[in-house]
């Protein structure tokens, strides 16, 4: 039979020797979220098309262009999730969340998919961290969500990530907003790409983000959206800036960002990076006071932001940023014979207890074999047990670093001693 030996194009697999990387990140990131109230939130990997034609917007490119749909079996209309905003937004409406307290924080990691054109930095399977708050039109609370998302950053030592700012306004200003795109890109409607001919009269905005190089051109001279805030949204995005800089956050406001996905109002913002190349956007967000009421609930005004798990990963390399290995296997015990075999496996689960990594053979290796796998994994101790430590009840622990060999009697003390030993002698780690 043929092996089915190759993975799907713009996906990617993390190997056993690559995943302390992403626990690394991922750790960091469950610890700023709680400690800015965050409460995680788990949502299916498939939700009804339908969430996502209404809540994304159906001019988006993601909507038109970039989703896995499928007709199941019972003809359901379904699509892996291609962001974790919508799926968050119908769990809070389905729970009714809403009647537990405002605001609803919750933080989430999803595996997102994408039918992009696979490049550095952009798959069709990725992977983000994400926040999202419910019930809140408070300018303080995009600042908040926007120095969160600062400070995993930070923590994770990133240099050279800018933060870009913008409002792209409510329904009000954006009624406005929209006429003037209109009158701007009818000049240019024998130079539009077929896709956003089609969104000039349904949404214009959508043109300021098209990703032909073209239409892009023709994008850069267009008015711009600060040009046309309502006094509400002014106010709005005047309160957030100042509370961005009461909290010594540095950002610069930049007019053209409005964000691939039809549903924010109000601060939208990037933190993006020169360090990875084209798909530099680390970390995108804003508000969107209109979704859940898109969605069926009463008006809800909130808003979130998501990383993308892979291009921070990209930038710490390219960065040269330093990941912490984890410490190694800190035992191993190699055995002969069968009676040896038995006494391991029973230490080995009280060294486990103990919170230590400890191994044993179980592939029936020889001595000299076993020892070498111990080195190969980098293990900080190992002890030999043969037909004399059984009958003595004792060994020998060796530190493999400095090869200094400590007894130890193999009752049960053993773990508790050997946890002592590993604690005092940190020279056998070897990281
Ligand atoms: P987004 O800008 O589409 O926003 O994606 C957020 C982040 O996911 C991007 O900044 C990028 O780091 C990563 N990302 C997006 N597409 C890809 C891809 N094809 N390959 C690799 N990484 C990618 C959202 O998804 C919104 N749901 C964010 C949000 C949450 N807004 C409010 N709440």
């Amino acid at each position: 039979m043929a092996l089915i030996t190759k993975k799907i194009k713009g996906t990617e697999d993390v190997l056993p020797k690559q995943s302390y990387r992403w626990q690394f990140i991922e750790n960091i990131m469950r610890e700023e979220s709680r400690a800015y109230g965050f409460r995680e939130i788990r949502t299916p990997v498939f939700e009804h098309t339908e969430l996502f034609a209404r809540g994304v917007g159906q001019t988006t490119d993601v909507v038109q262009k970039e989703m896995y749909t499928f007709d199941t079996k019972g003809g359901e209309s379904v699509t892996l999730r291609p962001e974790g905003t919508a799926g968050a937004a119908r769990a809070v409406l389905e729970h009714a969340l809403e009647n537990e307290g405002l605001p609803i924080k919750a933080s989430y990691f999803v595996s997102c998919y994408r039918y992009e054109k696979p490049q550095a930095g952009r798959l069709r399977e990725f992977h983000q961290f994400g926040i999202e708050e419910y019930g809140t039109q408070s300018p303080l609370a995009d600042a908040e969500v926007i120095c969160l998302a600062q400070s995993v950053l930070d923590r994770l030592g990133l240099g050279d990530v800018r933060l870009e700012i913008n409002s792209i306004g409510c329904p009000t200003c954006r009624a406005k907003y929209n006429e003037a795109l209109r009158a701007y890109f009818s000049q240019y409607q024998d130079q539009l790409c077929p896709t956003c001919l089609t969104r000039l009269e349904k949404n214009p905005m959508r043109l300021l983000d098209c990703k032909s190089p073209e239409d892009h051109k023709i994008a850069e001279g267009a008015p711009k959206i600060t040009d046309y805030l309502c006094e509400e949204c002014e106010d709005h995005f005047g309160e957030v800036k100042r509370y961005l800089d009461s909290a010594g956050v540095a950002y610069t406001v930049n007019p053209t960002i409005v964000r691939g996905l039809d549903y924010y109002t109000k601060t939208v913002f990037e933190f993006i990076t020169d360090s990875i190349g084209a798909q530099g956007t680390v970390c995108g967000g804003g508000r969107y006071d209109g979704l859940i009421e898109e969605l069926g609930g009463k008006h809800l005004p909130s808003l979130g932001f998501a990383m993308g798990l892979e291009r921070l990963l990209m930038v710490m390399d390219a960065q040269g940023v330093e990941i912490p290995q984890p410490e190694p296997c800190a035992l191993y015990i190699a055995t002969m014979g069968d009676a040896a075999k038995v006494k391991a496996f029973s230490l080995l689960s009280r060294v486990r207890a103990c919170g230590l990594t400890a191994e044993t053979d179980v592939v029936g290796r020889g001595l000299r074999a076993q020892m070498k796998y111990a080195d190969k994994i980098g293990a900080a101790y190992s002890v030999v047990l043969g037909d004399n430590e059984i009958a003595e009840n004792k060994a020998k622990v060796k530190n493999m670093n400095s090869g200094e060999q400590t007894e130890l009697a193999l009752d049960d003390t053993f773990a508790e001693k050997f946890s002592v030993l590993t604690l005092t002698d940190k020279t056998a780690f070897k990281i």
